[in-house]
């Protein structure tokens, strides 16, 4: 890679530069900094989020333009939303004093000089700033060679970055894995000392990390730098604990290694990625050895992970929806398939799972088997063939649940004379059984003549 002395202003976004001109024509100094200037030099889209660092302050910033989002006037920081849904931060150039608290500095001091700025920035690929009319790079800490030589590096001293944020550990394990970069050794040694501070981070702030991270082509980077720093540990001990725990003949690797590889080898969804990272976090607390076997086995892991995910994800602040479709991923991830099961098997097994969860479970049980570093194509073709007979009842309309039913519970009130209650949905339960097995019997005459025979058999105390 050359290291670029300037970047070509072409490639700035007309609206960021006109921004720039505005606050320059009013007198202040202006310059395109952090996330987006690094990508541009290493030829990555960054969105359509840019940062600009200026002299004026934040009430000048608001007189000068539109639309503005005062989104951290007490840090300094406006947001100008752009044409093209374009959005700008506009940050008032500071020097920052004492984080005791390690989320927000105690005094922010405002600077004229953009080196200073510079200077308490997290990384030194994200401590550039771009001269907006000429293109010329202000690089005071060699942020292009270690972009060049793809060194994720600490400005100054990583010890005092990290204690001013303590979310920037976390940042460092996300750039190895997003940016595919290697850790400094002195920046990865200070993460250990900076635990306490980490701890402090809220867990939206985490979250959001942690999802971005899940983004990378290869996620299990970041994650292994989580793993051997401890930040991991402190997140989520329980997933921490997968380390070293040793599986059984099927399996080449450890909970944790395995963990890794289905990651990678999951398709890059947000749900389906965070299922790979907690499908077996359920292991360590079911391990049990198996004289009877001779090797180890880990009974009910995949209940005892979801009810971990469960409160982990609520604990992380995940979306409802998000946290239930990762939680019902883990309880099913383990897909028993046989060429033996009949037709009434697979049905039943996508009503278990629910008709919109069998492609992602499927994703997911491939990355799975896939990761277990053992010959594993027998497996590979059993889920290909469950693919293919789940898709051929498809088509011939996949009865999954009782609304699928060509009667619904006012029919069954009706037609048995009974009022609202339990009973209503043991029968049309019952009834989905028999459709499982035999689905032409989904029409409505052919339902409403089993009814009494159902109602009998269920009055007798059995189903
Ligand atoms: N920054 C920092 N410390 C932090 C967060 C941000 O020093 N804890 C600085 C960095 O210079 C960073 C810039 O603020 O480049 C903008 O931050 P942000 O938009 O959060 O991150 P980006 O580096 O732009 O990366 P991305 O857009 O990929 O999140």
């Amino acid at each position: 890679m050359v290291l670029a002395t300037s970047l070509d202003v072409e490639t700035l976004p007309p609206p960021v530069r006109a921004l720039c001109e505005r606050l320059r024509g009013a007198g202040h100094g202006a310059w395109i900094v952090g996330g987006c200037v690094r990508d541009l030099l290493l030829g990555r889209s960054s969105g359509g989020d840019w940062d600009v660092a200026t002299s004026a302050r934040p009430s000048e910033v608001r007189r000068l333009f539109d639309r503005v989002v005062p989104t951290g006037i007490r840090h300094g920081t406006v947001t100008v939303l752009l044409e093209g849904g374009m959005r700008c931060e506009v940050t008032t150039l500071r020097a920052e004093r004492g984080y005791r608290d390690g989320r927000r500095p105690d005094e922010v001091r405002f600077v004229n000089d953009i080196e200073e700025d510079l200077a308490r920035r997290d990384f030194t690929i994200n401590a550039i700033a771009c001269d907006p009319a000429t293109g010329r790079l202000i690089d005071p800490f060699d942020g292009r060679a270690d972009l060049a030589r793809r060194t994720l590096r600490a400005v100054g001293d990583p010890a005092a970055r990290f204690a001013e944020d303590g979310l920037r550990p976390l940042r460092a394990a996300r750039f190895v894995a997003t940016l595919e970069m290697e850790l400094d050794p002195a920046t990865e040694r200070a993460i250990a000392g900076s635990l306490d501070t980490f701890r402090k981070v809220s867990h939206e702030r985490v979250r959001d990390e942690w999802l971005k991270a899940l983004q990378a082509d290869r996620p299990s980077r970041a994650f292994d730098v989580m793993q051997r720093t401890g930040l991991l540990g402190v997140s989520f001990p329980e997933l921490a604990a997968t380390s070293g725990c040793a599986q059984n003949r099927w399996h080449a690797y450890d909970v944790w290694r395995h963990t890794l590889v289905v990651l990678d080898a999951a398709p890059r969804d947000a749900v389906i990625r965070m299922a790979a990272l907690l499908h077996d976090v359920g292991k360590p607390p079911t391990r049990a050895w198996s004289e009877a076997r001779g090797d180890w086995t880990f009974h009910g892991h995949e209940r005892v992970g979801a009810e971990i995910a469960d409160a982990w994800l609520r604990d992380y602040r995940f979306s409802n929806d998000e946290r239930e479709r990762i939680v019902h991923l883990v309880r099913h991830h383990l897909i028993r398939y046989e060429p033996s099961w009949s037709d009434a098997a697979v049905r039943r097994f996508v009503a278990r799972v629910g008709p919109d969860h069998v492609e992602p479970l499927l994703a997911l049980a491939r990355a799975d088997v896939t990761a277990r570093g053992r010959p594993v194509d027998d497996e590979l073709r059993g889920l290909e063939t469950l693919r293919a007979r789940i898709a051929e009842l498809g088509t011939r309309g996949l009865v999954a649940r009782t609304a699928d039913l060509a009667i619904d519970g006012r029919d069954v009130m009706e037609a048995l004379g009974i009022g609202p209650g339990p009973t209503v949905g043991l029968v049309l339960r019952a009834l989905l059984e028999r459709v499982l097995e035999e689905p032409e019997l989904n029409e409505r005459q052919r339902l409403l003549a089993l009814l009494p025979e159902l109602d009998a058999r269920l009055r007798e105390g059995g189903s």
